[in-house]
């Protein structure tokens, strides 16, 4: 699209993703007269959409949470405002200005902190919860790293979702979609499970937060049925002698903490997807 007809059309696709990816153009310029690089430009969460995502992402008093390009602070304000300590990450100065500003008059300063720095050299470990309203593209360039944080680690994001990686939900909020990861433990390869002298092999895939498998149960190979992997919360189902025998397993490096409480070890390791 040229700029003058992006101009023209910017009243009408001012909501939804397809502002934030026609204004990406923008941007670039408003960016270079500011002389900093965005890589996407300044399109505010409406306030009943900021809720949403707080809501689905559960936060709550305690929680660690992390804006990804703060804006105007908003979503970092809402966070602090339900307990949570929340960290903005923006790359404006007007904007990291303007945000600390807001949180001062919100009364939230003491939870709530604006960072001026780059969401690409940004430490994201300590989250329990990150929020993004960027690009498909940026969404995609930070996937690598979401997937390396601690399981259990919540994403939620406005407008844009992650290809392969399937959202644990997904809910429409005033005509915005708005997306929930769980970040999964990693399972997929093998694991030998012990009781009373009976053992399983237990092969597990993975797809993300997706798992399916078989165990090896003296001669005989099983499906591994029903299972769901939310964070590090495994729970399966084996048939054992006719029976649909269910399990439920906290994942830790190299062991199932399972109930029943079999010895889980793991023995081999296999990719997340
Ligand atoms: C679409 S806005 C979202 C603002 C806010 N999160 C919200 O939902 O209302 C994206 C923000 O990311 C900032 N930004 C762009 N590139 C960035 C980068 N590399 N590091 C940090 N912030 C960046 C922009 O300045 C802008 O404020």
């Amino acid at each position: 699209m040229s700029a003058a007809a992006l101009s023209r059309n910017l009243p009408r696709l001012a909501a939804g993703a397809g502002a934030l990816l026609a204004l990406t153009v923008v941007g670039f310029v408003v960016a270079q007269n500011a002389t900093v690089t965005k890589d996407v430009v300044y399109v505010p969460t409406p306030q009943e959409v900021v809720d949403a995502m707080l809501e689905m992402g559960a936060v709550g008093p305690g929680d660690r949470v992390l804006d990804l390009g703060s804006g105007d602070g908003r979503i970092v304000i809402s966070a602090a405002k339900r307990g949570a300590q929340a960290v903005g990450i923006e790359i404006d100065p007007e904007l990291v200005e303007q945000s600390r500003a807001n949180a001062k008059e919100a009364g939230v300063e003491d939870l709530a902190e604006i960072r001026q720095a780059n969401i690409f050299e940004t430490d994201l470990s300590q989250a329990d919860v990150i929020t993004m309203y960027l690009l498909p593209s940026l969404n995609m360039k930070l996937r690598p790293k979401l997937l390396e944080l601690k399981p259990g680690t919540r994403v939620v994001t406005h407008a844009f979702a992650m290809e392969d990686w399937k959202p644990d939900r997904q809910q429409d909020s005033v005509g915005r979609e708005i997306y929930l990861w769980i970040v999964p433990a990693r399972v997929a390869g093998v694991w030998n499970l012990e009781r009373d002298g009976q053992q399983i092999r237990l092969t597990l895939r993975q797809q993300f937060q997706e798992v399916g498998g078989t165990a090896s149960i003296d001669d005989l190979k099983i499906p591994v049925e029903d299972a769901t992997l939310r964070g590090n919360v495994l729970r399966f189902a084996l048939r054992i002698d006719g029976q649909l025998q269910s399990f439920e397993a906290r994942v830790e490096e190299d062991r199932l903490q399972l109930d029943p409480p079999w010895r889980a070890t793991r023995a081999a390791i296999a990719a997340l997807h």
